[in-house]
């Protein structure tokens, strides 16, 4: 089969599809034959040799959409790796049936956005079913999102709306702030001109948000601390700034805010997490209140260009690879 094998690490421009050995069967998998796959940051982190764990050569990719072989079903799935390629061999634990009416290209941005967008908010305690519920409060929650165009983003938008909370979201582009705001985005700040800590306070009376979105690192951490209220928390999962996360102690003591990690990636093995999250998620796909944004389709063979296109803040919702 056709693959994107990544063989040496730091190289996005010569990414390229290789003839590589169909997936093995294996008595507890089934061999997905793939149409469609979204990318992630994370793509991109790891064929540049800053992700954990990476080892080279390995065949890129973490989602994807296609037919079950053998049976026809259509469904979308999640995997570490391998979703770059003709085909994968997965356990059922990590395959969902597409959602009625929808394409395999919307199934494939489904399940890494969703699912990580779904378990920040459930981090945060904000969720029905919370990890730790959030301190009460009689202000509206809120919750300010980083990156509010992209994938993640655009998912936290959608799911924010219908757990009731305000949501403020950051982007380098005012025209992608716009299509955020036709999804649902209470507040846009474009951060190339406006001071978004600032903002976050003016736009919350001072008080601040009850959770962020952060996946930046670097100074935008303890930045994003600034913006959180009392008891508030930060989701890091996240550093597109490729720094290390910087933290503001003083003020997480004073406000008592606290700061989370998320890490989708040990999260999926465990089933009880992922399996409430879809019991959360599924009725609102089927009742047509969740849809991913899929903002760019291209053929696999494309994917260094698609993985610059994030790179260079280009890209507005999901990038879909088609096989
Ligand atoms: N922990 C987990 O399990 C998990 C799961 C999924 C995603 N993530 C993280 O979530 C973040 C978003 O992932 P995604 O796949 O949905 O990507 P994305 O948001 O679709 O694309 C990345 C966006 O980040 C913004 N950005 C801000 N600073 C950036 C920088 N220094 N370099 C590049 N982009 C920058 C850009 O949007 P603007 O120009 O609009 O700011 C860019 O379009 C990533 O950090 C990713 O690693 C983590």
């Amino acid at each position: 089969m056709k693959a994107l094998l990544v063989e040496q690490l730091g190289k996005l421009e010569s990414l390229a599809l290789r003839d590589v050995p169909d997936p093995q069967v294996k008595p507890d998998r089934v061999v997905v034959n793939i149409e469609a796959a979204g990318v992630n940051f994370a793509d991109i982190s790891s064929s540049m040799g800053k992700y954990p764990g990476v080892k080279v050569p390995y065949i890129a990719g973490r989602e994807f959409a296609g037919t079950v072989e053998g049976t026809g079903e259509r469904v979308m799935g999640y995997t570490q790796m391998g979703a770059f390629a003709e085909k994968i061999a997965i356990p059922r634990a990590f395959i969902w049936p597409q959602p009625q009416g929808w394409t395999s290209v919307e199934s494939a941005a489904f399940p890494v956005n969703f699912f990580t967008a779904y378990l920040v908010y459930w981090k945060a305690g904000l969720t029905a079913d919370a990890f730790e519920p959030a301190a009460p409060s009689k202000s509206p929650r809120r919750a300010l999102i980083h990156a509010v165009a992209g994938g993640v983003g655009t998912a936290a938008v959608q799911i924010g709306k219908l757990l009731g909370i305000e949501t403020i979201g950051t982007s380098s582009s005012d025209e992608k702030l716009e299509k955020a705001k036709a999804l649902g985005l209470t507040h846009g700040i474009n951060y190339s001109h406006d001071d978004y800590q600032q903002r976050v306070m003016e736009l919350t009376n001072g008080e601040g948000v009850d959770c962020v979105f952060e996946m930046l690192g670097g100074e935008h951490t303890k930045r994003s601390t600034r913006c959180t209220r009392e008891f508030g928390r930060v989701i890091l999962y996240g550093t597109a700034t490729g720094e290390r996360p910087e933290f503001d102690t003083l003020t997480m003591y004073s406000k008592s805010i606290s700061v989370h990690g998320l890490w989708l990636s040990t999260l999926a093995n465990n089933r009880e997490v992922i399996a409430a999250a879809w019991i959360a998620l599924k009725p609102w796909v089927e009742a047509g209140q969740l849809k991913p944004e899929v903002g760019h389709v291209m053929p696999m063979a494309n994917a260094s260009e698609a993985y610059k296109l994030m790179l260079n803040r280009k890209n507005y919702g999901k990038i879909i690879l088609t096989v």
